[in-house]
């Protein structure tokens, strides 16, 4: 299925939604003429959300004569009132716009809403209506100041709806999706975390046959799934280079070794590089240049490993369906080793050709079919984890002595959190180490120790955050055991801040 898209806030979801149905979906530009979306023989179109007026200057159009193609095609909000206006309908400006949650009334025997309750709350942003359905159409739901929220068109099989079924705040939205999916479309339901792998297996070893290929793992779930991808293809032909700079959390890097060169018996080399990186360190305490040094330093080993390995012509690289859209999408997107934020940039010049298994898809599918190939919890669920890791969540130089001050207490951290139950719904949770002293008193004496923050947030996205409300009684126990358990430590505060202002990391 195409979304295509039309500059709405909400194009990537609806994507994401049709693909909960287990429908294979993917974004496309309005621009693309209905030749080109015909040649890719989608079950079905969506027309996307997208800016205010139909009318204004530069408005998004698509080419006409899509609605000739014969292919299914559902409007939503912008997408229902271009098609209504390309089709001989009318859309104005009523002065009665709506925004937010909306009663419905739908009519009884529709197609879209099939055995919805006819009331229900739905949705809204718009402030244009469609005010003349297109011919051969009929409404089909309205609400008090859009009495033409929805119509059809069952003989052409084009559809509109001016509410948003994407988002949450449309309870029933998923069941309209998924009835224009099954019902109207007759797509089906195949796109699953079993199929994904079978279809990437095949491709794999058609590009690489009998070649060698290389992946660099960052401990984190993306190039983890992808490592694992790649091996089922290939097997042994893929050898996995994970590099230890000695600023993960505790029993991470052992996680990793134990999963992959244990478990999955992946061809493994484990470089244990502290020293190389800490003396690179230290006494750096500015951020960014934590991270240049860092990023250069990875290359580095990583390049001596891969010199090492010889005659290797692939690279896997973990990049997501969401980073194809955000550069540009593909067609739009070279072939080329893009700058990776998570490991500070793979060199330019390594001449291998990428593979790269996860390109289209979004993170919870990136999730599901690392559960389908058997890894790991620990591994799937992962919180996301910086690059530079721990080097910057201590405020000040890296040292060893605080290294392992900051790990002792993020360790204890993790473990009430996951205790609570509560690690799945944090975004991120952490501890934080700013290299300054304060004095306080245990037994009968003064310390003079770091103090250590608690940091957790909720999030979708990491462009902005929340503070969690964390309950006191778990905040009690976290500061009693990390100010028992650390000699070094003998304060512990929590960080009530939300992003923006603040950013999540503290560096
Ligand atoms: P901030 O702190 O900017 O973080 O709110 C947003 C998200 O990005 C992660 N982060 C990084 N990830 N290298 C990374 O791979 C980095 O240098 C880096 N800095 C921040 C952060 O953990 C959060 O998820």
């Amino acid at each position: 299925m195409l979304v295509v898209d039309l500059g709405g806030q909400y194009s990537q979801l609806i994507a994401r939604r049709v693909r909960e149905a287990r429908v294979y979906s993917e974004l496309v530009s309005h621009r693309a003429s209905a030749e080109e979306l015909r040649r890719r023989n989608p079950v079905a179109l969506v027309l996307s959300g997208g800016p205010a007026s139909v009318y204004a200057d530069g408005a998004p159009q698509v080419d006409p004569r899509i609605f000739e193609l014969g292919v299914p095609t559902l409007g939503i909000c912008y997408g229902m009132q271009l098609m209504a206006q390309a089709l001989g309908g009318r859309v104005d400006r009523t002065g009665a716009g709506e925004f937010g949650k909306t009663e419905l009334r739908a009519t009884v025997g529709s197609q879209l809403f099939g055995d919805l309750p006819p009331e229900q709350t739905v949705w809204m942003s718009h402030r244009d209506s469609v005010v003349a359905p297109p011919a051969g159409s009929r409404v089909v739901a309205g609400s008090s100041n859009t009495p033409i929220a929805a119509f059809e068109d069952d003989r052409r099989r084009l559809y509109g709806l001016q509410f948003h079924p994407e988002v949450v705040h449309t309870p029933h939205g998923q069941e309209l999706l998924k009835n224009f999916l099954y019902e109207v479309a007759g797509a089906p339901p195949t796109w699953t975390p079993a199929a994904v792998i079978e279809e990437q297996v095949e491709r794999i070893r058609a590009r690489v046959g009998s070649d060698r290929v290389l992946c660099g793992l960052s401990g984190g779930v993306d190039s983890a799934v992808a490592a694992l991808l790649v091996h089922k293809a290939v097997g042994d032909q893929l050898t996995c280079v994970f590099v230890d700079h000695g600023l993960l959390r505790k029993g991470e890097a052992q996680q990793v070794v134990e999963a992959f060169g244990g478990h999955f018996r992946v061809p493994l080399v484990h470089v244990e590089a502290e020293e190389r990186f800490l003396s690179r360190l230290e006494g750096v305490d500015d951020p960014e240049t934590k991270r240049k040094i860092i990023g250069e330093e990875f290359i580095r080993v990583f390049e001596d490993e891969a010199r090492k390995l010889g005659d290797v012509r692939w690279l896997v690289q973990g990049t997501l369906y969401s980073d194809v859209i955000e550069s540009g999408g593909d067609g739009g997107v070279a072939e080329t080793i893009k700058s990776h934020h998570n490991v500070g940039g793979l060199p330019a010049d390594m001449r291998m050709k990428l593979v790269e298994p996860l390109r289209l898809l979004f993170k919870d599918e990136v999730r599901r079919v690392g559960e389908e190939l058997g890894m790991p919890e620990r591994l799937v669920w992962r919180q996301p984890f910086p690059g530079p890791g721990l080097a910057i969540r201590i405020i000040g130089d890296v040292t060893r002595e605080r290294l392992e001050t900051l790990r002792e207490a993020d360790a204890i951290l993790q473990e009430e959190i996951r205790g609570a139950g509560l690690y799945r719904e944090l975004w991120q949770s952490f501890a934080v180490l700013p290299a300054i002293r304060s004095v306080g008193v245990q037994g009968d004496s003064r310390t003079y120790g770091y103090p250590i923050v608690i940091r957790a947030v909720t999030s979708d996205d990491a462009m902005t955050a929340d503070w969690a409300r964390l309950p006191y009684d778990l905040l009690e126990l976290i500061s009693a055991r990390i100010v028992n358990e650390i000699p070094a430590v003998n304060r512990v505060v929590l960080d009530v801040t939300s992003k923006p202002p603040a950013t999540i990391e503290w560096e």
